[in-house]
Protein backbone atom coordinates (compact mmCIF):
# COMPACT_ATOMS: atom_id res chain seq x y z
CA UNK A 1 0.00 0.00 0.00
CA UNK A 2 1.16 3.69 -0.82
CA UNK A 3 -0.33 6.98 -0.31
CA UNK A 4 0.32 10.41 -2.04
CA UNK A 5 -0.67 13.63 -0.52
CA UNK A 6 -0.95 16.88 -1.55
CA UNK A 7 -3.63 19.40 -3.67
CA UNK A 8 -5.72 17.39 -5.57
CA UNK A 9 -7.69 17.86 -8.56
CA UNK A 10 -9.86 15.56 -10.75
CA UNK A 11 -13.24 15.63 -12.47
CA UNK A 12 -16.67 13.78 -11.82
CA UNK A 13 -18.68 15.05 -14.72
CA UNK A 14 -18.08 16.07 -18.29
CA UNK A 15 -17.55 20.14 -18.33
CA UNK A 16 -18.80 20.36 -22.02
CA UNK A 17 -22.29 18.98 -20.96
CA UNK A 18 -22.22 20.45 -17.68
CA UNK A 19 -21.61 23.15 -16.00
CA UNK A 20 -17.62 23.36 -15.54
CA UNK A 21 -17.27 24.23 -12.18
CA UNK A 22 -19.76 21.42 -10.82
CA UNK A 23 -17.53 19.10 -12.43
CA UNK A 24 -14.36 19.93 -10.43
CA UNK A 25 -13.26 17.47 -7.58
CA UNK A 26 -10.45 19.47 -5.48
CA UNK A 27 -8.92 19.02 -1.89
CA UNK A 28 -6.03 21.66 -1.24
CA UNK A 29 -4.80 19.46 1.25
CA UNK A 30 -5.88 15.57 -0.35
CA UNK A 31 -4.96 11.94 0.20
CA UNK A 32 -5.31 9.68 -2.28
CA UNK A 33 -4.20 5.89 -0.83
CA UNK A 34 -3.52 3.22 -3.56
CA UNK A 35 -3.37 -0.70 -3.11
CA UNK A 36 -2.87 -3.13 -5.46
CA UNK A 37 -2.98 -0.93 -8.21
CA UNK A 38 -6.11 0.77 -7.50
CA UNK A 39 -7.18 3.91 -5.42
CA UNK A 40 -8.92 2.31 -2.37
CA UNK A 41 -9.30 5.80 -0.47
CA UNK A 42 -9.42 9.19 -1.61
CA UNK A 43 -10.41 12.64 -0.28
CA UNK A 44 -9.44 15.53 2.18
CA UNK A 45 -6.52 14.30 4.73
CA UNK A 46 -8.32 14.68 7.60
CA UNK A 47 -11.12 12.54 6.84
CA UNK A 48 -9.16 9.78 4.46
CA UNK A 49 -5.78 9.71 6.76
CA UNK A 50 -7.93 6.47 9.10
CA UNK A 51 -7.64 4.56 5.64
CA UNK A 52 -3.94 4.78 6.16
CA UNK A 53 -2.23 1.20 8.33
CA UNK A 54 0.09 2.26 10.71
CA UNK A 55 3.37 2.77 8.91
CA UNK A 56 2.43 3.77 5.57
CA UNK A 57 3.71 7.09 5.03
CA UNK A 58 2.37 9.18 2.24
CA UNK A 59 4.80 10.88 -0.25
CA UNK A 60 4.03 14.40 0.21
CA UNK A 61 3.90 17.23 -2.81
CA UNK A 62 3.81 20.77 -1.61
CA UNK A 63 3.55 23.41 -4.43
CA UNK A 64 2.49 20.39 -6.69
CA UNK A 65 -1.21 19.39 -8.39
CA UNK A 66 -1.91 15.91 -8.15
CA UNK A 67 -3.92 15.25 -10.94
CA UNK A 68 -4.79 11.91 -13.23
CA UNK A 69 -2.18 9.91 -15.75
CA UNK A 70 -2.24 11.92 -18.68
CA UNK A 71 -4.12 10.14 -21.50
CA UNK A 72 -2.90 10.76 -24.88
CA UNK A 73 -4.65 9.52 -28.16
CA UNK A 74 -2.79 9.71 -30.61
CA UNK A 75 1.15 9.45 -31.26
CA UNK A 76 3.63 7.74 -33.46
CA UNK A 77 6.64 6.70 -30.88
CA UNK A 78 8.86 5.79 -34.00
CA UNK A 79 8.68 9.64 -35.00
CA UNK A 80 10.86 10.31 -31.85
CA UNK A 81 13.88 10.87 -34.30
CA UNK A 82 12.04 13.09 -36.82
CA UNK A 83 10.14 15.56 -34.23
CA UNK A 84 10.13 19.02 -35.38
CA UNK A 85 11.28 18.72 -38.82
CA UNK A 86 11.32 22.18 -41.33
CA UNK A 87 9.31 22.95 -43.92
CA UNK A 88 6.60 20.24 -45.35
CA UNK A 89 3.18 19.99 -44.86
CA UNK A 90 1.37 16.84 -44.52
CA UNK A 91 2.05 14.52 -47.79
CA UNK A 92 5.22 15.81 -48.41
CA UNK A 93 5.97 15.52 -45.06
CA UNK A 94 5.66 11.56 -44.97
CA UNK A 95 7.63 11.70 -48.17
CA UNK A 96 10.51 13.26 -47.05
CA UNK A 97 11.00 12.45 -43.51
CA UNK A 98 8.04 10.19 -41.53
CA UNK A 99 9.04 7.08 -44.08
CA UNK A 100 12.55 7.35 -44.11
CA UNK A 101 12.29 7.25 -40.36
CA UNK A 102 10.13 4.07 -40.32
CA UNK A 103 12.31 2.34 -43.03
CA UNK A 104 14.89 2.33 -40.07
CA UNK A 105 12.63 0.33 -37.96
CA UNK A 106 13.29 -3.07 -39.95
CA UNK A 107 16.37 -3.61 -37.30
CA UNK A 108 14.91 -4.70 -34.27
CA UNK A 109 17.55 -3.03 -31.87
CA UNK A 110 16.76 0.39 -32.71
CA UNK A 111 13.03 -0.28 -32.05
CA UNK A 112 14.13 -1.50 -28.94
CA UNK A 113 16.17 1.38 -28.06
CA UNK A 114 13.72 3.83 -29.58
CA UNK A 115 10.55 2.42 -27.30
CA UNK A 116 12.61 2.64 -24.20
CA UNK A 117 13.11 6.03 -24.93
CA UNK A 118 9.88 6.75 -26.02
CA UNK A 119 8.35 5.38 -22.57
CA UNK A 120 10.17 7.11 -20.50
CA UNK A 121 10.12 10.50 -22.05
CA UNK A 122 6.11 9.61 -22.01
CA UNK A 123 6.14 9.15 -17.95
CA UNK A 124 8.48 12.14 -17.76
CA UNK A 125 5.46 14.38 -19.42
CA UNK A 126 3.09 12.85 -16.92
CA UNK A 127 1.51 10.39 -19.29
CA UNK A 128 -0.10 6.89 -18.23
CA UNK A 129 -1.62 5.84 -21.07
CA UNK A 130 -1.37 6.42 -24.62
CA UNK A 131 -2.89 5.20 -27.94
CA UNK A 132 0.43 4.50 -30.13
CA UNK A 133 1.44 4.21 -33.63
CA UNK A 134 4.27 1.48 -34.08
CA UNK A 135 5.37 1.20 -37.76
CA UNK A 136 4.74 -1.55 -40.19
CA UNK A 137 7.26 -4.00 -38.77
CA UNK A 138 5.22 -6.93 -36.06
CA UNK A 139 8.70 -6.19 -33.58
CA UNK A 140 8.19 -2.53 -33.42
CA UNK A 141 5.27 -3.40 -31.69
CA UNK A 142 6.87 -6.20 -29.50
CA UNK A 143 9.47 -3.68 -28.47
CA UNK A 144 6.92 -1.27 -27.63
CA UNK A 145 4.86 -3.39 -25.61
CA UNK A 146 7.41 -4.97 -23.85
CA UNK A 147 8.58 -1.96 -22.50
CA UNK A 148 4.92 -0.99 -21.68
CA UNK A 149 4.45 -4.30 -19.71
CA UNK A 150 7.87 -3.39 -17.48
CA UNK A 151 6.36 -0.43 -16.07
CA UNK A 152 2.90 -1.72 -16.05
CA UNK A 153 0.94 1.37 -18.27
CA UNK A 154 -1.98 1.09 -19.76
CA UNK A 155 -1.48 1.30 -23.44
CA UNK A 156 -2.84 0.87 -26.98
CA UNK A 157 -0.90 0.00 -29.57
CA UNK A 158 -0.75 -1.68 -33.36
CA UNK A 159 1.48 -2.67 -35.89
CA UNK A 160 0.75 0.01 -38.71
CA UNK A 161 -0.76 -1.60 -42.28
CA UNK A 162 -0.09 -0.02 -45.58
CA UNK A 163 -0.20 -1.68 -48.58
CA UNK A 164 0.55 1.28 -51.26
CA UNK A 165 1.75 4.70 -51.88
CA UNK A 166 4.97 4.41 -50.05
CA UNK A 167 8.36 2.76 -50.17
CA UNK A 168 8.33 -0.70 -50.92
CA UNK A 169 10.04 -1.24 -47.63
CA UNK A 170 7.44 -0.44 -45.47
CA UNK A 171 4.48 -2.12 -47.49
CA UNK A 172 2.98 -5.46 -45.97
CA UNK A 173 -0.20 -6.67 -48.26
CA UNK A 174 -3.57 -7.03 -46.80
CA UNK A 175 -3.21 -10.95 -46.09
CA UNK A 176 0.08 -10.34 -44.83
CA UNK A 177 -1.02 -7.02 -42.86
CA UNK A 178 -3.80 -9.51 -41.08
CA UNK A 179 -1.80 -12.49 -40.36
CA UNK A 180 0.53 -10.27 -38.52
CA UNK A 181 -1.54 -8.36 -36.94
CA UNK A 182 -3.04 -11.37 -35.68
CA UNK A 183 -0.52 -12.94 -34.45
CA UNK A 184 0.61 -9.46 -32.18
CA UNK A 185 -3.28 -9.76 -30.84
CA UNK A 186 -2.95 -12.79 -29.64
CA UNK A 187 0.44 -11.86 -28.05
CA UNK A 188 -0.76 -8.81 -26.59
CA UNK A 189 -4.03 -7.96 -26.38
CA UNK A 190 -5.44 -7.86 -22.85
CA UNK A 191 -1.97 -9.05 -21.70
CA UNK A 192 -1.69 -7.38 -18.57
CA UNK A 193 -2.87 -3.10 -19.32
CA UNK A 194 -1.57 -3.95 -22.95
CA UNK A 195 -4.39 -3.62 -25.35
CA UNK A 196 -4.08 -4.07 -29.08
CA UNK A 197 -5.14 -1.30 -31.70
CA UNK A 198 -5.73 -2.40 -35.12
CA UNK A 199 -3.71 0.64 -37.20
CA UNK A 200 -4.32 1.20 -40.94
CA UNK A 201 -2.45 4.15 -41.41
CA UNK A 202 -4.39 6.09 -43.42
CA UNK A 203 -7.45 5.65 -46.59
CA UNK A 204 -4.46 6.49 -48.79
CA UNK A 205 -2.10 3.92 -47.84
CA UNK A 206 -4.40 0.98 -47.86
CA UNK A 207 -6.41 -0.27 -50.45
CA UNK A 208 -10.09 -1.56 -49.84
CA UNK A 209 -8.96 -5.07 -49.06
CA UNK A 210 -6.51 -3.90 -46.40
CA UNK A 211 -9.50 -2.00 -44.95
CA UNK A 212 -11.52 -4.79 -45.33
CA UNK A 213 -9.11 -7.37 -43.44
CA UNK A 214 -8.85 -4.62 -40.39
CA UNK A 215 -12.51 -4.88 -40.17
CA UNK A 216 -12.63 -8.22 -40.07
CA UNK A 217 -9.79 -8.48 -37.38
CA UNK A 218 -12.09 -6.30 -35.51
CA UNK A 219 -15.26 -8.44 -35.92
CA UNK A 220 -13.03 -11.33 -34.81
CA UNK A 221 -11.52 -10.33 -31.40
CA UNK A 222 -13.36 -8.50 -29.06
CA UNK A 223 -12.48 -5.28 -27.44
CA UNK A 224 -9.67 -4.64 -30.03
CA UNK A 225 -9.14 -0.96 -30.91
CA UNK A 226 -9.13 0.86 -33.95
CA UNK A 227 -6.79 4.00 -34.93
CA UNK A 228 -6.23 6.13 -38.31
CA UNK A 229 -6.23 9.25 -39.54
CA UNK A 230 -8.83 11.32 -40.88
CA UNK A 231 -9.31 14.75 -43.06
CA UNK A 232 -6.31 16.16 -41.69
CA UNK A 233 -5.47 18.43 -44.73
CA UNK A 234 -7.08 19.38 -48.00
CA UNK A 235 -4.97 17.93 -49.94
CA UNK A 236 -5.29 14.21 -48.45
CA UNK A 237 -9.10 14.85 -48.44
CA UNK A 238 -9.25 15.30 -52.29
CA UNK A 239 -7.08 12.44 -52.44
CA UNK A 240 -9.31 9.99 -50.64
CA UNK A 241 -11.84 11.76 -53.06
CA UNK A 242 -9.90 10.13 -56.06
CA UNK A 243 -8.81 6.75 -54.83
CA UNK A 244 -12.60 6.07 -53.14
CA UNK A 245 -15.10 7.99 -55.56
CA UNK A 246 -18.20 5.51 -54.88
CA UNK A 247 -17.94 6.90 -51.03
CA UNK A 248 -19.91 9.73 -49.36
CA UNK A 249 -17.13 10.94 -47.30
CA UNK A 250 -13.84 10.30 -45.84
CA UNK A 251 -15.10 9.04 -42.93
CA UNK A 252 -17.68 6.43 -45.15
CA UNK A 253 -14.68 4.98 -46.45
CA UNK A 254 -13.69 3.51 -43.41
CA UNK A 255 -17.64 3.28 -42.64
CA UNK A 256 -17.89 1.13 -45.05
CA UNK A 257 -14.87 -1.61 -43.75
CA UNK A 258 -16.57 -1.89 -40.77
CA UNK A 259 -13.55 0.25 -38.80
CA UNK A 260 -16.10 3.36 -36.95
CA UNK A 261 -17.60 2.19 -33.90
CA UNK A 262 -16.98 1.93 -30.04
CA UNK A 263 -12.98 2.10 -29.71
CA UNK A 264 -12.43 3.51 -33.09
CA UNK A 265 -10.26 6.25 -32.71
CA UNK A 266 -9.69 8.67 -35.66
CA UNK A 267 -6.46 11.68 -35.58
CA UNK A 268 -7.15 15.10 -36.87
CA UNK A 269 -10.68 15.19 -38.47
CA UNK A 270 -10.08 18.91 -39.20
CA UNK A 271 -11.85 18.78 -42.49
CA UNK A 272 -14.96 16.93 -41.61
CA UNK A 273 -18.71 18.16 -42.14
CA UNK A 274 -21.88 17.90 -39.38
CA UNK A 275 -23.01 14.77 -40.63
CA UNK A 276 -19.53 13.06 -39.23
CA UNK A 277 -19.67 14.87 -36.18
CA UNK A 278 -23.44 12.95 -36.66
CA UNK A 279 -21.53 9.34 -37.48
CA UNK A 280 -18.95 9.55 -34.68
CA UNK A 281 -21.59 10.71 -31.83
CA UNK A 282 -24.06 7.68 -32.99
CA UNK A 283 -21.71 4.92 -33.46
CA UNK A 284 -19.51 5.92 -30.41
CA UNK A 285 -16.87 6.68 -32.26
CA UNK A 286 -13.85 9.03 -30.67
CA UNK A 287 -12.13 11.73 -32.33
CA UNK A 288 -8.32 13.26 -31.99
CA UNK A 289 -7.62 16.61 -31.62
CA UNK A 290 -4.06 17.07 -32.23
CA UNK A 291 -3.06 21.16 -31.90
CA UNK A 292 0.61 21.29 -32.37
CA UNK A 293 0.46 18.87 -35.47
CA UNK A 294 -2.16 21.09 -36.99
CA UNK A 295 -0.31 24.09 -36.21
CA UNK A 296 3.01 22.47 -36.88
CA UNK A 297 1.75 20.96 -40.34
CA UNK A 298 -0.29 24.19 -41.43
CA UNK A 299 -3.32 21.54 -41.45
CA UNK A 300 -5.99 23.17 -40.55
CA UNK A 301 -8.11 24.20 -37.09
CA UNK A 302 -10.14 21.48 -35.11
CA UNK A 303 -13.61 22.33 -34.21
CA UNK A 304 -13.56 21.33 -30.68
CA UNK A 305 -16.32 23.10 -29.69
CA UNK A 306 -18.81 21.55 -33.08
CA UNK A 307 -17.52 18.63 -32.13
CA UNK A 308 -18.45 18.44 -28.53
CA UNK A 309 -22.37 20.41 -29.27
CA UNK A 310 -24.09 18.96 -26.22
CA UNK A 311 -26.84 18.54 -28.66
CA UNK A 312 -24.40 15.28 -30.10
CA UNK A 313 -21.32 15.23 -27.80
CA UNK A 314 -18.72 12.96 -30.02
CA UNK A 315 -15.98 11.14 -27.74
CA UNK A 316 -12.74 13.23 -28.24
CA UNK A 317 -9.17 12.99 -26.74
CA UNK A 318 -6.20 15.33 -27.13
CA UNK A 319 -3.43 13.72 -29.07
CA UNK A 320 -0.12 14.74 -29.25
CA UNK A 321 0.47 13.40 -32.67
CA UNK A 322 4.50 13.24 -32.72
CA UNK A 323 6.14 13.22 -34.41
CA UNK A 324 3.70 15.83 -36.67
CA UNK A 325 3.07 17.31 -32.99
CA UNK A 326 6.20 19.08 -31.53
CA UNK A 327 5.69 17.84 -27.64
CA UNK A 328 5.02 14.88 -26.03
CA UNK A 329 3.46 16.98 -22.95
CA UNK A 330 -0.13 16.90 -22.82
CA UNK A 331 -0.12 19.69 -20.75
CA UNK A 332 1.81 21.74 -23.26
CA UNK A 333 -0.12 20.85 -26.09
CA UNK A 334 -3.38 21.80 -23.65
CA UNK A 335 -2.07 25.55 -24.15
CA UNK A 336 -1.72 25.08 -28.07
CA UNK A 337 -5.36 23.89 -27.54
CA UNK A 338 -6.48 26.56 -26.38
CA UNK A 339 -4.43 28.95 -29.18
CA UNK A 340 -6.52 26.66 -31.53
CA UNK A 341 -9.61 26.93 -30.01
CA UNK A 342 -9.01 30.93 -29.52
CA UNK A 343 -8.65 31.28 -33.24
CA UNK A 344 -11.96 29.99 -33.70
CA UNK A 345 -13.44 32.35 -31.18
CA UNK A 346 -13.22 29.95 -28.46
CA UNK A 347 -12.42 29.71 -25.28
CA UNK A 348 -10.81 26.54 -23.79
CA UNK A 349 -11.36 26.53 -20.19
CA UNK A 350 -8.76 24.98 -17.80
CA UNK A 351 -11.45 22.59 -16.29
CA UNK A 352 -12.44 21.39 -20.16
CA UNK A 353 -8.86 21.12 -20.92
CA UNK A 354 -8.51 19.19 -18.08
CA UNK A 355 -11.08 17.19 -19.07
CA UNK A 356 -9.67 16.51 -22.49
CA UNK A 357 -6.17 15.49 -21.20
CA UNK A 358 -7.52 13.04 -18.50
CA UNK A 359 -11.93 11.69 -18.42
CA UNK A 360 -12.58 12.82 -21.92
CA UNK A 361 -9.15 10.91 -23.21
CA UNK A 362 -10.51 7.96 -21.11
CA UNK A 363 -13.70 8.40 -22.68
CA UNK A 364 -12.61 8.41 -26.13
CA UNK A 365 -10.66 5.30 -25.78
CA UNK A 366 -14.33 3.60 -24.03
CA UNK A 367 -11.73 3.12 -20.53
CA UNK A 368 -13.96 5.97 -18.49
CA UNK A 369 -14.78 3.35 -15.75
CA UNK A 370 -10.60 2.74 -15.26
CA UNK A 371 -8.78 5.20 -16.09
CA UNK A 372 -8.38 9.15 -16.08
CA UNK A 373 -9.97 9.96 -12.81
CA UNK A 374 -8.84 9.54 -9.17
CA UNK A 375 -11.65 7.90 -7.94
CA UNK A 376 -11.59 4.78 -5.41
CA UNK A 377 -11.93 1.53 -7.77
CA UNK A 378 -9.78 3.63 -10.26
CA UNK A 379 -6.55 2.39 -11.72
CA UNK A 380 -4.30 4.46 -9.48
CA UNK A 381 -2.31 6.60 -12.34
CA UNK A 382 -1.38 9.93 -11.34
CA UNK A 383 0.88 12.81 -12.80
CA UNK A 384 2.51 15.21 -10.43
CA UNK A 385 2.99 18.77 -11.68
CA UNK A 386 5.28 21.13 -10.28
CA UNK A 387 3.50 24.63 -9.51
CA UNK A 388 6.63 26.10 -8.70
CA UNK A 389 8.96 24.49 -11.32
CA UNK A 390 10.93 27.58 -12.03
CA UNK A 391 11.12 31.22 -10.42
CA UNK A 392 8.74 32.51 -12.96
CA UNK A 393 6.18 29.65 -12.45
CA UNK A 394 6.08 29.82 -9.12
CA UNK A 395 6.13 33.52 -9.01
CA UNK A 396 3.21 33.80 -11.28
CA UNK A 397 1.29 31.33 -8.76
CA UNK A 398 1.31 33.49 -5.74
CA UNK A 399 -1.22 35.98 -7.66
CA UNK A 400 -3.45 32.65 -8.90
CA UNK A 401 -6.45 33.90 -7.44
CA UNK A 402 -8.06 30.41 -7.55
CA UNK A 403 -7.47 26.61 -8.43
CA UNK A 404 -8.48 27.12 -12.11
CA UNK A 405 -6.20 29.74 -12.50
CA UNK A 406 -3.46 27.61 -11.05
CA UNK A 407 -4.42 24.75 -13.48
CA UNK A 408 -4.58 27.64 -16.28
CA UNK A 409 -1.24 28.95 -16.53
CA UNK A 410 0.65 25.20 -15.87
CA UNK A 411 -1.00 25.18 -19.43
CA UNK A 412 0.28 28.37 -20.62
CA UNK A 413 3.45 28.92 -18.81
CA UNK A 414 4.28 25.12 -17.61
CA UNK A 415 7.99 22.83 -18.13
CA UNK A 416 7.48 19.98 -20.54
CA UNK A 417 8.65 17.80 -17.66
CA UNK A 418 6.41 17.21 -14.57
CA UNK A 419 7.36 16.33 -10.79
CA UNK A 420 6.32 12.86 -10.62
CA UNK A 421 4.10 10.42 -12.40
CA UNK A 422 2.44 7.73 -10.54
CA UNK A 423 1.18 3.97 -12.57
CA UNK A 424 -0.92 1.32 -10.97
CA UNK A 425 -0.30 2.51 -7.73
CA UNK A 426 3.85 2.57 -8.32
CA UNK A 427 6.11 5.96 -8.58
CA UNK A 428 7.33 5.37 -11.73
CA UNK A 429 8.94 8.54 -12.53
CA UNK A 430 10.33 11.28 -9.90
CA UNK A 431 12.03 14.05 -11.53
CA UNK A 432 14.29 14.88 -8.26
CA UNK A 433 15.53 11.69 -7.63
CA UNK A 434 18.82 10.87 -8.39
CA UNK A 435 20.94 9.72 -10.78
CA UNK A 436 17.97 8.32 -12.41
CA UNK A 437 14.37 9.32 -12.36
CA UNK A 438 12.76 6.11 -13.45
CA UNK A 439 11.88 3.03 -11.58
CA UNK A 440 13.30 1.13 -14.10
CA UNK A 441 16.82 2.52 -15.39
CA UNK A 442 17.18 2.29 -19.44
N1 LIG B 1 -1.30 10.57 -41.99
C1 LIG B 1 -0.81 9.37 -42.35
N2 LIG B 1 0.28 9.05 -41.63
C2 LIG B 1 0.48 10.06 -40.78
C3 LIG B 1 1.46 10.33 -39.77
O1 LIG B 1 2.37 9.54 -39.50
N3 LIG B 1 1.32 11.50 -39.09
C4 LIG B 1 0.31 12.38 -39.35
N4 LIG B 1 0.23 13.50 -38.63
N5 LIG B 1 -0.59 12.16 -40.30
C5 LIG B 1 -0.52 11.03 -41.00
ZN1 LIG C 1 -0.66 10.75 -36.56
Amino acid sequence: MRAVRGRVLTLKGNPFLAEPGSCLVHHEDGLVVMQGGRVTAFGGYELTKAALPAGVVPTEYPDALILPGLVDTHVHYPQIQMVGAFGAQLLGWLERYTFPAEVSFADRRHAEDTARLFLREVLACGTTTAAVYCTVHPHSVDAFFAESERFNTRMVAGKVLMDRNAPSALLDTAERGYRESEALIRRWHGRGRQLYGVTPRFAPACTEAQLDAAGALLREHDGLYLQTHLSESPAEVAWVRDLFPARASYLDVYAHAGLVGPRAVFGHAIHVAEEDFCTCHRTGAALSHCPTSNLFLGSGLFRLFDALDPRRPVRVGLGTDVGAGTTLSLVRTLGEAYKVAALRGDKLDAVRALWLATAGGAEALHLEDRIGRIAVGYEADLCVLDTAASPLLAHRARYCTDIEELLFVQMTLGPERVQATWVAGEPVYEAARTPDPYRYPG
